[in-house]
């Protein structure tokens, strides 16, 4: 929840200066009419611009249906296909150009036309259903950044199997809990993949994920990273593994049908953290969905079908599913895919394939920016690129990290825009409209046309907008993007986003208010400024991480007693997470640190690897036996610890603060 220490931090915050767009952007952008504001607070018939955008099958009869919130249904009974709207709509008028543009760490280089892509997905739904996969069947994905991947996704859409993408970095655990939770019969995977220099073996995750999984897996369909060799050390179980390469080279069928939908059918699940142990399957809707993904990839990130635009993105999150995959391609236009890592062979490697492509749009994180920031501008020179568009995502930017991305990547002639939303979300839902609104560094920006957020604060009282003072920020409106439940469980959907601050007992939908999680302030301006989680998740390099999850992780170590992960800010990850554990009596502590980090690896991946482990002799408790884990932060970020008063031993932090430094 909310403490005062964030009305704090927005008075220290130094004054921000706005940037205008530049007229040549404006005078090219997709909408430069402030208008558009106004059609869509005509809620929520304004959202039909955005459904205009995709091809129908039949038309809605009703945009919104709000009678059971917050089950809200949108563009109620129409029918479409997104496979098909991201490519069969398309060849009449550009079948040769290119929709895919992959590059492999390795410098091999793809390009996939929009033809190339119709008969690359026709095949994949053809192998998916000699599978056996049937429609509404959830297939689970664990693959990589390879055409593979948006090929496989795009090939579910097409026979109406909701794809369930697990990050390629996530363990075996972690997508053996995925796959008992989407029930998946089959998974895809790839052999291998690079990673600075080495060809992983990836397949031996899925191996191990199908021995630890409840479920029983039928088929493991695998695509090779070089066709027809595959990695020297995986293995393929006969009657379950099937190279993706044999089954399209076996199948007489080049084509399928793309299947009707319904608006509500689900498209896709996207597994996130939240505050439990558990991560949540977030259900994202076909109709709703792919309009809102097209409409604001159309308006914020103002794509055109002639661009080239590159989101340095991994598609296995959402940013990757909403603007590599679904959106862009709902546009029409080029997307860049990236294999590799951005300092591979040298840390000039994103500007060369900047260059090399002739990229207009650039997507990235703050994270990144920071870490191109650190590595200096001597990396740029030489590279010969012009972004005319470039965004942010993921985390708060600091304003200084935004100036340098402005001036050095940008050549201070680009507009940026900072885009806050969640997987959730399915879209930005706060982000500024380009050409319409000024930049200002550090601020995430305006609403997105009809997107109602106010900030409330702990009690569930609005607090006045535009009055500087931080807060819980909500959504007081649906949205086309929004998630439709949580997969399986719509109990906890609730719990999760609407209990604390809906009436939960009214089927009013104006009682019923969607909680983000986030801290932010509305300022004078209309601007709205992320403060960061105040729930439990926490947001690592731009990943998001529960620290339940890790500290159950943490916990499974045969030795360790008690465990609390807090997060450290980190000048260049955002946030990182420091371990702090209690020992059972009488075990020996040697070697703990290298079985607390194989614990997370082995339970979520080594991209949640903690920064720092301690071992204390106690954790700070209140009396009721609470661990407080706002002391441990403090203490990890060298805070004031502020009243210790309620702690039944009051001299623990002191006692942990004076252990670390020694
Ligand atoms: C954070 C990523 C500040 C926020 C699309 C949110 C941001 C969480 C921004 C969702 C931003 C996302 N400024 N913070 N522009 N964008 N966040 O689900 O805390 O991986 O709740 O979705 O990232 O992370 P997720």
């Amino acid at each position: 929840m909310v403490d005062d220490d964030n009305s704090e931090l927005e008075a220290r915050l130094p004054d921000q200066d706005y940037y205008r767009p530049p007229p040549e952007f404006v005078g090219q952008a997709n909408v430069s009419d402030p208008a558009i504001y106004d059609r869509f607070e005509d809620f929520p018939e304004g959202f039909e611009e955005y459904a205009e955008l995709l091809e129908w099958e039949s038309r809605w009869d009703e945009v919104l249906d709000d009678s059971n919130p917050p089950f809200y249904e949108w563009f109620v009974d129409g029918e479409l296909n997104a496979s098909y709207n991201c490519i069969d709509r398309h060849l009449d008028e550009r079948k040769n150009q290119t929709a895919l543009l992959w590059e492999g760490e390795d410098g091999e280089q793809r390009n996939i036309t929009y033809q190339d892509l119709y008969r690359e997905v026709n095949k994949m739904a053809a192998a998916l259903e000699d599978a056996g996969v049937e429609e509404d069947d959830v297939v689970t994905l664990h693959l990589p950044m390879l055409p593979a991947l948006p090929i496989t996704m795009l090939a579910c859409a097409r026979i109406g199997a909701p794809h369930s993408e697990v990050f390629a970095g996530f363990s075996a655990q972690a997508l053996a809990d995925r796959i008992d939770d989407a029930g998946s019969d089959v998974v895809v995977t790839a052999d291998g993949y690079y990673r600075r220099g080495d060809l992983l073996n990836h397949k031996e995750k899925a191996d191990e994920a199908c021995e630890l999984a409840e479920k029983d897996v039928d088929k493991v369909l695998v695509w090779e990273r070089h066709e027809g060799e595959l990695h020297p050390d995986a293995e393929l179980e006969e009657g379950r593994d099937v190279l993706v390469s044999e089954l399209l080279a076996n199948n007489e069928r080049t084509r399928v049908d793309p299947v009707t939908r319904d608006a509500e059918d689900p498209l896709f699940l996207m597994y996130t953290s939240g505050t439990t142990g558990k991560p949540k399957g977030c259900q994202h809707r076909t109709g709703g969905y792919l309009a809102y993904a097209t409409g604001t990839s159309k308006y914020v990130l103002d794509i055109k079908p002639e661009d080239t635009y590159w989101c340095a993105a991994d598609i296995g999150w959402i940013t990757g599913h909403t603007y590599i995959v679904y959106g862009p391609l709902s546009l029409g236009t080029t997307s860049v895919m990236f294999e590799g890592a951005p300092d591979h062979p040298h840390k000039s490697r994103i500007w060369e394939i900047a260059e090399k492509y002739d990229v207009d749009i650039f997507h990235t994180s703050p994270t990144a920016v920071r870490q191109f920031m650190k590595w200096g501008e001597e990396y740029l020179e030489g590279y010969d690129f012009d972004f005319r568009h470039m965004t942010t995502v993921g985390e708060p930017i600091q304003p200084e990290a935004w100036n340098w991305y402005y001036e050095h990547i940008g050549d201070s002639d680009a507009v940026i825009v900072d885009t806050w939303w969640q997987t959730e979300t399915g879209g930005h839902l706060i982000t500024n409209l380009p050409a319409l609104d000024d930049m200002k560094p550090g601020s995430a920006g305006k609403p997105a046309p009809g997107i109602q957020p106010a900030i409330y604060d702990d009690r569930g009282d609005e607090i006045e907008p535009a009055s500087g003072r931080a807060g819980n920020l909500v959504i007081e409106r649906p949205w086309p993007g929004m998630l439709q439940t949580v997969y399986g469980d719509d109990d906890r959907f609730i719990d999760e986003y609407w209990r604390d601050f809906s009436e939960t007992d009214s089927d009013d939908p104006e009682d019923w208010v969607y909680k983000t999680g986030d801290g932010a302030v509305h300022a004078q301006d209309g601007y709205f400024r992320i403060l960061g989680r105040l729930d439990d998740v926490m947001n690592v390099a731009g990943h998001r991480l529960g620290t339940m999850e890790l500290e159950s992780a943490v916990s499974e170590v045969e030795e360790v007693a008690e465990a609390a992960v807090v997060s450290r800010n980190d000048p260049e990850k955002g946030e990182v997470p420091d371990v702090y554990v209690t020992l059972r009596e009488g075990v020996d502590p040697g070697g703990i640190e290298d079985k607390i980090v194989a614990a997370v690896e082995r339970d979520i991946g080594k991209f949640a690897r903690p920064n720092a482990i301690v071992i204390v002799d106690d954790l700070p408790k209140t009396r009721s036996g609470k661990i407080m884990r706002r002391l441990l932060e403090n203490i990890s970020n060298d805070d004031d610890l502020g009243d210790t008063t309620t702690l039944r031993d009051p001299s623990v932090p002191e006692r942990i603060r004076d252990q670390l430094q020694d």
